[in-house]
């Protein structure tokens, strides 16, 4: 870790001691999942614990504490064991985690239990975070029970668990140049890796074909991984939002949904384009794809502080609502057609969500009652789509027709910076994918 990075860390650290006043945080890493029998899936750091600390390796935990005199930062990771170590790699162990990364203190993870009690007995509230690993909030709580247990009819004592979410999420809203960087580099990454794509695409070869092309070039460039399940949908594949058997045969004709764009120092990039198979866009799919790109267009030019996502949703529902009775696909009064919801039928998701450490980035989208105002240092995507299932009333030529264009955009102080620079005029795409 750099000096700067240290300090980025040791700041966040102090807003939140800052924040805690008499309360005490304690963040415990992602478990490992199992993916079958004795087999897991990779690990991935839990991201406010890595936000806090720049600390990668499994097995690990922290206490965040005011009143802990002068080591208010405890660090809890696995014990050196050299046996262990030759089957599963090499760890930084107790000593070799306290000064690169900060610690006041580093015990072995065993004693992560016994140190929690100890330190949130006296403390007003534990902050800790509330994920998908429920055991670890049971295990909170049971914590919470033993140390209530020890401070007994003193008045003293813990009242409650939050999640640290309050926090850190609010905190990650707003991205500081060091993240800026790595949500840039996921971006470069991802691009390059949607024109290998667009060189290779050609009827007859297989979703999954592509997704390997994809993800290869993502690894080979130092991605730490994909930042979700890529979704590569040829043909009517492509109407269902997160398709992700990828196992079809492209078709001549077909169009190729791809939303799949990889993680780079545990930031994400989410990028969808919809390329035609053969380089060349049927005069159904082009109506479709233009009215989505002139859409995408116009709301990403709207981006800019003091306006809410929720707006931005409403006027991309509002721009495609129009477009969808220009070209004959909705009948009505566009008014009518958002009023009584119709429009959903082709139109069923919202136009954007936060993005950074986790690609779905965690964060309110309303405050004190109120949609969210953007400010600089948000990111966030704009995705807006249509998807016109096979068996919809819609005229016959746009059935099974599926396009969405996503790009991600850093609001900055008197706009926005578009950090995806993916093709997606017409032209481009069907010059870049063309063989001929
Ligand atoms: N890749 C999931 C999404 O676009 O939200
Ligand atoms: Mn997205
Ligand atoms: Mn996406």
């Amino acid at each position: 870790m750099t000096n700067t990075e240290m300090m980025i860390y040791a700041d966040r650290r102090a807003k939140v001691l800052k924040a805690l006043g008499k309360s005490v945080a304690v963040l415990k890493g992602s478990p490992l999942q199992t993916r079958s029998f004795d087999s897991e899936y990779a690990y991935r750091p839990d991201s406010d614990l890595y936000y806090l600390t720049g600390y990668a390796e499994m097995g690990s935990a922290m206490i965040l504490d005011p009143n802990n005199g002068d080591k208010p930062f405890t660090l809890f990771v696995l014990p050196s064991d050299p046996a262990k170590e030759t089957w599963t790699g090499r760890r930084l162990g107790v000593a070799g985690s306290k000064d690169p990364f900060g610690a006041d203190e580093v015990y072995a993870i065993d004693e992560f239990e016994a140190v929690v009690v100890d330190r949130i007995k006296h403390a007003d509230r534990v902050y800790t975070n509330l994920t998908h690993d429920v055991e670890h909030a049971n295990k909170m709580m049971a914590l919470l029970h033993q140390a209530q247990g020890l401070v007994a009819r003193t008045g003293e004592g813990p009242k409650g668990i939050e999640s640290i979410g309050v926090f850190t999420h609010e905190m990650r809203l707003i991205k500081d140049a060091h993240e800026i960087e790595l949500l840039r580099k996921a971006n470069k990454i991802s691009t390059e890796a949607h024109l290998k794509v667009m060189a290779a695409i050609q009827p007859g070869m297989l979703e999954y074909q592509l997704q390997g092309i994809l993800e290869g070039y993502c690894i080979q460039q130092g991605a730490t991984a994909m930042a979700y399940t890529s979704i590569v949908g040829t043909g009517d594949n492509a109407t269902v939002l997160h398709y992700v058997a990828n196992r079809k045969q492209i078709k001549d004709g077909d169009l190729v949904l791809i939303d799949a764009a990889c993680e780079y120092g545990y930031y994400a990039s989410d990028i969808t384009r919809t390329y035609p198979a053969n380089g060349k866009f049927t005069s159904p799919q082009k109506a479709l794809y233009e009215e989505v790109l002139n859409c995408q267009n116009a709301i990403i030019e709207r981006c800019k502080p003091g306006v809410t996502v929720q707006s931005l949703h409403q006027q991309a529902v509002e721009i495609l609502v129009d477009g969808m009775v220009k070209i004959g696909l909705l009948t009505g009064k566009p008014e009518d057609l958002i009023e009584s919801g119709e429009y959903q039928k082709y139109y069923m998701h919202r136009t954007g969500h936060w993005m950074g450490m986790d690609v779905h980035d965690r964060g309110d989208y309303r405050k004190n009652g109120e949609d969210r105002i953007l400010e600089p240092g948000m990111v966030f995507t704009v995705e807006p789509g249509l998807y016109i299932p096979l068996n919809s009333d819609a005229p016959e030529k746009f059935r099974g027709i599926g396009i969405r264009i996503e790009d991600d955009i850093l609001i900055t102080r008197d706009g926005y910076e578009n950090l995806t620079h993916t093709p997606k005029s017409v032209e481009d795409i069907e010059r870049l994918c063309s063989k001929s």
